[in-house]
């Protein structure tokens, strides 16, 4: 019989998820269908309960379910429960389990590129539950040191003591104090929301070089008023569009247990656009 799978949010109708991953189950002749549903928020547990009946083999988990669905989880794999969100489940007979491939999805674009993260000092803009993932994955691969800038400075202490927790040198700043700083960071992360309607970066690029990795993991437009700016200074650019691929072909490979077919996805992404 056919696999199921979707992705479930509030708003869900610009996913990308279902073209990736039909796009995959096209390339490897699978017999597997992949849907956006929309759950609104405060809706969560009946709309598993629905995805449960309907026998479904797995799902994403975007906005604003990620921390919640975490109460669901039969299984919870340990780099999930280390990041504390969800992004995609798995089912088998009944039983949920949740990993989180975000951080995974964050770090495939350096290897890609071969980017090297041992050593470098990082500057990470957003405190929200993606930027949690980004701390865990920065820890992973030995960054040396992390400054967590947010709109709100409660938000970016709270994730800068759990950096230290786990091994990362950090410490909090709000956007504003970032100023002309900017030179000292070998890699300046946005990961607010802020780009997603087409406004301005939440921080000038000035003062950065070829150097320096730009990486903005909001991915729809492309080409963030963010990422505009790095390629004027020149930067090594990574897009969110890389992210979201990387992030798709771990679950893939979750679900599947099978190597992804990496580049019929990044077509599917790059179609989307
Ligand atoms: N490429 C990918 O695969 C991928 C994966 C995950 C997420 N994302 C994207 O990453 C973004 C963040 O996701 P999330 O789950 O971390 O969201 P979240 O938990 O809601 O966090 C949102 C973050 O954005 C900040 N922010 C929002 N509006 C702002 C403004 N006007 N000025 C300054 N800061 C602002 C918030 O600051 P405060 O704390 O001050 O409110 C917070 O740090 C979303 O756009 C999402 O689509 C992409």
């Amino acid at each position: 019989m056919g696999k199921s799978f979707a992705v479930i949010g509030d708003p869900i109708d610009h996913s990308l998820s279902p073209n990736i991953h039909n796009a995959a189950f096209r390339e490897l002749d699978l017999d597997s269908s992949y849907i956006a549903y929309r759950i609104p928020k405060g809706e969560l547990e009946g709309g598993i309960e629905g995805l449960k009946k309907i026998k479904i083999d797995g799902f994403n988990i975007t906005i604003p379910h990620k921390i919640e669905m975490m109460k669901y989880l039969d299984k919870i794999d340990e780099i999930c429960n280390l990041i504390g969100a969800v992004n995609t489940v798995s089912n088998k007979d009944g039983i949920l389990k949740g990993y989180n491939t975000d951080m995974d999805g964050f770090l495939e674009p350096f290897k890609k590129k071969e980017l090297n993260i041992d050593g470098i000092n990082a500057l990470l803009i957003g405190a929200g539950g993606a930027a949690r993932a980004i701390v865990a994955g920065f820890t992973k691969e030995k960054a040396k040191s992390i400054t967590i800038a947010n709109r709100t400075l409660e938000k970016a202490t709270s994730l800068s003591k759990f950096a230290k927790t786990i091994g990362l040198n950090a410490n909090a700043i709000e956007i504003k104090d970032i100023k002309d700083t900017i030179s000292n960071y070998d890699v300046i992360v946005n990961a607010t929301s802020v780009g997603l309607k087409n406004e301005s970066s939440v921080i000038e690029l000035k003062g950065i070089n070829e150097k320096t990795i730009v990486y903005d993991i909001v991915y729809m437009p492309m080409n963030t008023d963010f990422i505009k700016k790095a390629k004027v200074e020149k930067a090594t650019i990574i897009y969110g569009y890389e992210m979201l691929l990387g992030q798709a072909v771990k679950a893939f490979e979750i679900w599947h247990g099978i190597e992804a077919p990496y580049n019929a996805m990044k077509k599917a992404v790059l179609g989307g656009f």
